[in-house]
């Protein structure tokens, strides 16, 4: 048994689960007519409605000791102060120093980060207003009209879900565009909408090394070429956003149109740094910085709430409870707000690169259940389609519900009809609906006898399934910057609880390693028998029939 499972906590947390057991949440609600008020919390903006899970005041305060006993609190403290707390890579993680509002240093191997961060935000001012307001001109003298971002995972999903979420915030005329995916087709679709005059390219890359993007960036480059013919172009619709400065120099990018991060910025966290270029052009530096102090706020919240009434703690707890005392395997984030349509695709890099991980910190296999897997779609949308499998499947799936008080679309009675339906999820979800419910029901609706009996096991509902709702006056630069930290310092306790190095991927590498093996295999028509059958077969199978 490791540590975690054999301590006096977890096993206190095991055999609290069982007094549970037998209670729904509905009996919960009926015998306590404060659990709203005991169990929700409000900080930066944001309310978290965490009720309508199976915990009572013991289950959190257990959790809590649990959380102390770990020392999530010495370990969030390493964190902020700029420790290598990721040892596998010999790494500090230090993305809240980005977003450090207030005018206290930052200290990393003995000196201030602060100024350096200070000047990439200036000069990532200066560019976006140069953009912006049509003073940067491509080759021909025109203003750019369309940025494509090429980055893939941390070098994307974080811009690509923030210009989605605040396209209200962005400038009319100007349309920010993400390519990831090494599949042509997504290069391919995005340029032929495209004017070369009038496109800039952000290469987004921390190692300026990942396949995807560089072979994206060198197809960009020549698509651009096709009709500029003039390598000089290159310098007025390229820049770079990274941590290698001779890499980028190598591609033909001139540095001064560099926009520099740096080593203790991980990728799944590095939307607040200049990987945040493609947001700060499109919604403009000011709104950049109100994101980054949306955060920031977070971050002062979770440094200085007690663990009780810390926001980022409790969902974490929460989590962690029905993943590893309810055998929860999943965890689905459901956006009540379409602005939010990538947020899950976001959170799944944060969450399942950060803490899908099966060995904790010293190397040895876990005995418990690590990061869930993470999944969502915007409401309404999910509802008519894998709710069924909440409601009614075999699996406990555990959920987030997140939602604008105000819409930034307010048509008619969209946002109420809306809404109506995220609380009626989450109390159908909580309640559920008995047998002699059901019955009721359908013997009002004229039914009876056989045909109410071979119906009715079909219409229960058991309810008592965990959701967190989570409600915010309207989804703007600051909201959405708080609600991103509030999930990876969520993450971040989980990962302390968990024992884990919640900072490394090096689950991403094997696959990577195999395919630069396979990619000279496919070329010509040799028959390939160096791997196993499988492989070996589907090797073939393609190159015999490649043209
Ligand atoms: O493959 C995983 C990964 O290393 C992510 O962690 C990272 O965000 C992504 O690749 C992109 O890396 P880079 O920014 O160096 O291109």
């Amino acid at each position: 048994m490791s540590a975690l499972t054999r301590s006096t906590h977890w096993q206190a947390l095991k055999a609290h689960q069982k007094t549970l057991v037998p209670t729904s949440l509905r009996e919960l609600f009926a015998a306590d007519p404060k659990r709203f008020d005991k169990f929700s919390l409000e900080a930066c903006g944001i309310l978290l409605d965490y009720s309508k899970n199976r915990i009572d005041s013991e289950t959190m305060t257990l959790l809590a000791a649990l959380a102390r006993k770990v020392d999530v609190e010495g370990w969030r403290e390493k964190m902020f102060a700029g420790d290598k707390i990721n040892f596998t890579e010999n790494r500090a993680v230090l993305h809240t120093a980005l977003r450090n509002r207030s005018s206290r240093p930052v200290m990393f191997d003995g000196h201030d980060v602060m100024p350096e961060i200070r000047r990439v935000l200036n000069k990532m001012r200066e560019f976006t207003e140069s953009v912006r307001s049509g003073h940067w001109k491509g080759h021909t003298g025109k203003p750019i009209t369309d940025i494509v971002n090429i980055g893939i995972g941390g070098s994307d999903l974080g811009p690509a879900m923030a210009c989605l979420a605040l396209a209200p915030y962005g400038k009319p005329d100007l349309h920010a565009h993400f390519v990831s995916n090494i599949d042509g087709t997504q290069l391919a679709e995005t340029l032929k909408r495209l004017d070369p005059a009038t496109t800039l390219f952000i290469v987004a890359s921390k190692t300026f090394t990942t396949q995807e993007t560089m072979t994206n960036a060198a197809s960009a480059r020549e698509w651009l070429l096709r009709s500029a013919h003039d390598e000089t172009a290159v310098a007025r619709h390229f820049v770079a956003v990274s941590t290698n400065t001779a890499a980028v120099a190598q591609f033909g990018i001139d540095t001064t149109h560099m926009f520099e991060f740096w080593d203790w910025v991980g990728g799944r966290y590095s939307l607040w740094s200049a990987i945040g270029l493609p947001i700060a052009v499109f919604i403009g530096m000011d709104h950049f910085e109100a994101l980054l102090t949306g955060a920031f706020e977070m971050d002062e919240h979770f440094r200085k709430a007690p663990l009780e009434n810390n926001m980022p703690v409790i969902m974490a707890l929460i989590g962690m409870w029905h993943a590893n005392f309810w055998n929860a395997h999943s965890h689905a984030v459901l956006p009540y707000d379409q602005s939010l349509a990538r947020f899950p695709a976001y959170l799944q890099q944060l969450d399942m690169e950060s803490n899908g991980k099966r060995v904790d910190r010293s190397g040895k296999t876990v005995d418990y259940n690590t990061g869930p897997v993470i999944w969502g779609e915007p409401g309404t949308n999910g509802q008519h389609a894998f709710y069924q499998l909440i409601h009614q499947g075999t699996r406990l799936v555990s959920a987030d519900f997140l939602a604008p008080v105000e819409s930034h679309n307010p048509i008619g009675e969209h946002h109420a009809i809306l809404l109506s339906n995220f609380f009626a999820q989450t109390e159908a979800l909580m309640k559920g609906k008995t047998a002699e419910e059901a019955r009721v029901e359908l013997e009002a609706a004229g039914m009876k006898g056989a045909a109410l009996k071979q119906l009715l096991p079909h219409k229960v509902f058991p309810g008592n399934s965990p959701t967190n709702s989570i409600l915010f006056q309207k989804l703007d630069p600051r909201t959405l910057g708080a609600l991103i930290a509030l999930y990876e310092h969520k993450v971040f306790v989980q990962g302390m609880i968990w024992n884990l190095n919640s900072f490394d991927q090096w689950g991403v590498e094997l696959g990577k390693q195999l395919a630069q093996k396979i990619l000279p295999e496919l070329a010509g028509k040799t028959v390939v028998n160096t791997h196993d059958t499988s492989t070996n077969g589907l090797i073939n199978y393609f190159k015999q029939r490649k043209l």
